[in-house]
């Protein structure tokens, strides 16, 4: 049950407590409220919940499992990935999806992947770093 007139991201924010999912621009252009619905990215400060009954929509917060990080979880933090962090969750989301097609994507692919998720620290290396060390500790290494 949810206000008609409330965001996807306002819904998950203010009336779910998930906070993980960050309010960026609201414009659509930052991707910084990136969620997946139904294993794909998804602007959550675009969409209205009432358009989305029936599929599933993750949060970072769905990203562990029974107490564990995701493995791309654990190679950010590793590596540094996350400078401020306020881009994080809709990286972490965004690289899960394309991991999630494909377990071996190359550089170029992951560059690909994440270009719509605006990074205010810039950091970009660690960010696809990380992403090629998840996929070799998931058992495929990437190329
Ligand atoms: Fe949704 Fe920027 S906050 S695209
Ligand atoms: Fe600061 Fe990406 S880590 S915005």
């Amino acid at each position: 049950m949810v206000p008609p007139y409330k965001t996807l991201l306002e819904v998950l924010r203010e009336d779910m407590g998930l906070t993980g999912t960050k309010h960026g621009c609201e414009l659509g252009e930052c991707s910084t409220c990136g969620v997946l619905v139904d294993g794909k990215p998804f602007l959550s400060c675009l969409s209205m919940p009432l358009d989305l009954e029936g599929r599933e929509i993750t949060t970072v917060e769905g990203m562990s499992a029974d107490g564990r990080s995701h493995p791309l979880q654990i190679a950010f933090a590793e590596l540094g990935a996350a400078q401020c962090g306020y881009c994080t969750p809709a990286m972490l989301l965004t690289a899960k999806a394309l991991l999630d097609r494909d377990p071996h994507p190359s550089r170029e692919a992951i560059m690909e992947a994440l270009a719509g998720v605006l990074c205010r620290c810039t950091g970009y290396l660690k960010i696809f770093e990380a992403v090629e060390l998840a996929a070799a500790r998931t058992g495929i290494a990437a190329r």
